[in-house]
This record gives structure tokens, C-alpha cells and sequence, in this order.
């Protein structure tokens, strides 16, 4: 017996139309008007929105102080069925070993979303970067270096992203950046902090949007000589857009996300009184409503291909993970949760306001994010042959973001209060239902590795002869 979705108004990064979905064990088996229901379970979707499972490629956990796995059912909660999530490689462990050992300690039967891996280089050697050929072997072919975080393990020099840059294309590894100057960050952080600023709201003036596009702007340099493709995470504003634009004109190719806290979020909140500034803590930081403004146009325009939500529930949340900053705003831990209100902010306050058209809103939450890792179109479509990853959605329900109903762990909802238009009334994770109206109604650990295939969507142009 399968399952026919009936009748639901699909929707898709180029089309809408109005068509039943038979699912037969994990797959899309067929798409078509009338499906024969005999034999099968059947959905009603008439007057409903179906869309693909979201894929939310750029997560934290069991990193940067986040929780784990045990908390990824908030994902298909929220309509999200696959994250990409950033592996950590301790000092003296091999790039390679780092997602074998985070696989059997950290995923194996805890996970409940399914994932695909980007690496991280956090052990800057030559090993590390020979590796780098080795990655899609476990699944996994893009790697992330930070070019922040001056201090911290996270930090490389760009010795090893240069040469990242020209190691990772002999195998078709996407090379991602967390592009923000540490240098300058460090400087300006001491001074406000010497100079008694030590609250949130100057959390914002320790990281300029200048750090960040200069930033971008010398990644995307190294990437040009090393001639291979960039994919720079997290961009928050105009002028590191601009680079990217530019450099992608001239014919490179230099891709860039941004996430939802970008759009939705200004640098106001991290002015907000008795410390809730620190909930919106996170690298690079929130920016003016300009950039705001600037980044949905960037979205819309194509300037911007994909919109992750950077989730990274901090241990401990606000109360006690966040006030480790109470006397020095460097020492908040950065990141906040999002995965679970991820699609309801952008349908919210892109869709239902005319900023974004459905579409755009499938191909920028589902579609090419799934494109960038390696896994389309496994995930990210709703086509036969597609794992059946699929959405009902409710436009008309009507309700607000409560921590109440939040599965993230923490003690606070990023967008709390915020309006929420529609909600994901039937979650299905490669044909089982796992969300139902913001319940989750699956079995815990039962998330799988999507495999991402090398040479993805940041290698197009090479694909085409550049
Ligand atoms: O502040 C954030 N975004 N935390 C996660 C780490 C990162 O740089 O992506
Ligand atoms: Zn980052
Ligand atoms: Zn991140």
C-alpha cells in the first residue's frame, strides 16, 4: 500500500499546479491528476499548499556550545526534513575522521531529521588539506573555514583557505566561509571593551559591515587565483552582497546564504533592556534595517541563492548560557534557534507580504540550498524519483511563535511573537508522517546521512568550461 497525497496545490522553485503525489515506500513514484487511490492511503490536500521538506543548509549542533540531534525533531516541526550541519574536527584528528567519528557518537540512532555534513578545518595542516580529496568517501563534499573567531579553535589563517580553495576542486569540494576580518574584530573588541562598552548593544560596533565585505571580498580573491568555486555563508548586507555580485558578473564563482535572522531582525534588538539584547548575539551580527531591507531584495533579485537559519541553540539558553556575557558582550555565546520557525518566517514575512512569490520561497528555503549540498534532487523537489520529503500546508491557520511551542531545548524563541501565517499541518520524512500542526508525531533517531555528491551547484560554471 502507498500513499496518495490528493489533490494539493503543489508548489515548486518554477511551478504551481494542482496534482496528487503517490508515495510508494520512501519515494515520489508518480505525480499526476487522478491518481488511482484503490490500495492506497490517501491525504486529502484539497485547498492545501504541498511543498518539498525544507532543507536548512546551514545548522549547529553539538557545536559552538549548541545542542545536539536530540533536539532535531523541532526541524520537521517546522517543515524542515533535512539540515546541513557543520562538523567539528578536534586538534589532531583527520578531516575525514571527524565525520566518522561524529556519525557513530553523535547521529547514529539520536538523529531525527535527516543531514547532510559539511566539514570543518579546524586542524590548519597539510593533512588537513590533503583530506580534503577524501571527504565525498563519507558523504561529504563541502567544507567550511572560518576566517573569524581570532583565538579561537575556529580560526585558520588564509594560508590553508588558499589552499583549501585549490585542493578542494581536484574533488569537487565546495569550500564555504565564515567571512568576518578577525583581526580588525579583535582590535575594535578590546577598545569597546576597555572603554567600559561592554553591553550587547555594542556587540554590533565590534563587527562592522565593513569587517565582514572586506572579509568577503579577499575570500572571493583567494578563490579567484586559486581559481575555484566560493560559497560564502551567513551574508548579512549590502556591501558584502556587492562583492559577491560583482565577482560573480566578472565570472566567478562566488555564491553566497543568507539566513533567516538577516531578514527578519535588525541591530535594534541587540539593544533590548535587561540583557535580551545577548538572545541576538550571533556572528556576523544583526545589521541596520537598511541591509535588511537590501537583503530581501537580494533573495528576490538571485544576487543571494539560499536562506538557512544558522540554528545553534546555545547550551544552557539564555538564563545560564547567555549571561556567561553579562560583564563582557565577547564572552555571550553566539548563535540562537531558528530551525523550527525558519519556513513559517519566510512564507510569514516574505510570501504572505508580496516580498518573495511562493516559488522563490521554495527555491530559496528547499530547493537550491539542497542544490549547494550535494543532494538534489534526493531532497529539495517534489519530482518523481524525489525522496518524499513533503509538506501540506495550511495557509489559513493563523497563530503567533511562542516558546511554548518550541522543540529547539532552549528557554527562548528567537522570533518570539512574532505572526505566523499558515503552519505545516502534515510533515512527511521520505514517506513516514513525522509533524502534524506543530506536534511531533514520529520516532526519535530515525534521521539518516543524505550523501552529498561532489561537484555541486557552486561548480556549474566550471561544469559549463570556466
Ligand atoms: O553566531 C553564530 N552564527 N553561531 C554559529 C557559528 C557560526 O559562525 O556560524
Ligand atoms: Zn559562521
Ligand atoms: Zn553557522
Amino acid at each position: 500500500m502507498g500513499l496518495i497525497i490528493k489533490n494539493g496545490n503543489i508548489i515548486t522553485s518554477e511551478n504551481e499546479y494542482i496534482a496528487d503525489i503517490l508515495v510508494e515506500g520512501e519515494k515520489i513514484i508518480a505525480i499526476g491528476k487522478e491518481l488511482d487511490i484503490a490500495g492506497h492511503e490517501v491525504v486529502d490536500a484539497t485547498g492545501k499548499y504541498v511543498f518539498p521538506g525544507g532543507v536548512d543548509e546551514h545548522v549547529h549542533y553539538n557545536s559552538f556550545n549548541s545542542l545536539g540531534y536530540e533536539t532535531s525533531h523541532a526541524a520537521l516541526v517546522g517543515g524542515t526534513t533535512t539540515v546541513g550541519d557543520f562538523v567539528v574536527q578536534p586538534v589532531g584528528v583527520g578531516l575525514k575522521d571527524s565525520i566518522i567519528n561524529y556519525k557513530r557518537d553523535c547521529l547514529d540512532g539520536v538523529a531525527t531529521v535527516d543531514y547532510v555534513l559539511h566539514g570543518i578545518i579546524m586542524d590548519p595542516c597539510e593533512e588537513s588539506i590533503e583530506d580534503l580529496v577524501n571527504m565525498p568517501s563519507v558523504g561529504v563534499s563541502s567544507v567550511k573555514l572560518f576566517m573569524a573567531y581570532k583565538g579561537m579553535p575556529y580560526y585558520v589563517s588564509d594560508e590553508w583557505i588558499f589552499k583549501a580553495l585549490c585542493t578542494g576542486k581536484e574533488s569537487g569540494v565546495t569550500i564555504m566561509v565564515h567571512a568576518e576580518n578577525a583581526d580588525i574584530i579583535d582590535v575594535l573588541t578590546k577598545q569597546l571593551i576597555a572603554e567600559g562598552k561592554t553591553e550587547p548593544k555594542y556587540f554590533g560596533d565590534s563587527r562592522p559591515v565593513l569587517s565582514e565585505a572586506e572579509a568577503t571580498s579577499r575570500a572571493i580573491y583567494m578563490a579567484k587565483m586559486a581559481k575555484a568555486p566560493i560559497f560564502v555563508v551567513h551574508v548579512t548586507n549590502q556591501k558584502a552582497v556587492e562583492v559577491i555580485r560583482e565577482a560573480y558578473n566578472e565570472g566567478v564563482s562566488a555564491y553566497g546564504e543568507t539566513c533567516t535572522h538577516y531578514l527578519m531582525l535588525n541591530d535594534e534588538n541587540l539593544a533590548r533592556p535587561n540583557f535580551e539584547g545577548a538572545k541576538y548575539v550571533c556572528n556576523p551580527p544583526l545589521r541596520p534595517q537598511s541591509d535588511v531591507d537590501f537583503m530581501w531584495e537580494a533573495i528576490n533579485k538571485g544576487w543571494i541563492t539560499s536562506v538557512g537559519s544558522d540554528h545553534c541553540a546555545v547550551m544552557g539558553g539564555f538564563a545560564e548560557g547567555k549571561h556567561k556575557g553579562i560583564n563582557d558582550f565577547s564572552k555571550i555565546p553566539p548563535g540562537s534557534p531558528g530551525v523550527q520557525e525558519r519556513l513559517y518566517m519566510m512564507w510569514t514575512y516574505g510570501v504572505e507580504t508580496g516580498r518573495i512569490s511562493r516559488q522563490k520561497f521554495v527555491e530559496v528555503c528547499c530547493t537550491t540550498p539542497a542544490k549547494i549540498c550535494g543532494i538534489y534532487p534526493q531532497k529539495g523537489d517534489i519530482a518523481v524519483g524525489s525522496d518524499a520529503d513533503i509538506v501540506v500546508f495550511d495557509q489559513n491557520y493563523r497563530g503567533a511563535i511562542s516558546i511554548k511551542d518550541s522543540l529547539s531545548g532552549s528557554d527562548y524563541c528567537t522570533y518570539e511573537g512574532y505572526e505566523q501565517k499558515g503552519i505545516a499541518e502534515k510533515v512527511f520524512l521520505r514517506g513516514k508522517l513525522v509533524a502534524e500542526n506543530g506536534k511531533f508525531v514520529g520516532e526519535f533517531g530515525e534521521g539518516k546521512q543524505v550523501i552529498s555528491k561532489p561537484y555541486a551547484y557552486c561548480y556549474n560554471k566550471f561544469k559549463e568550461g570556466e
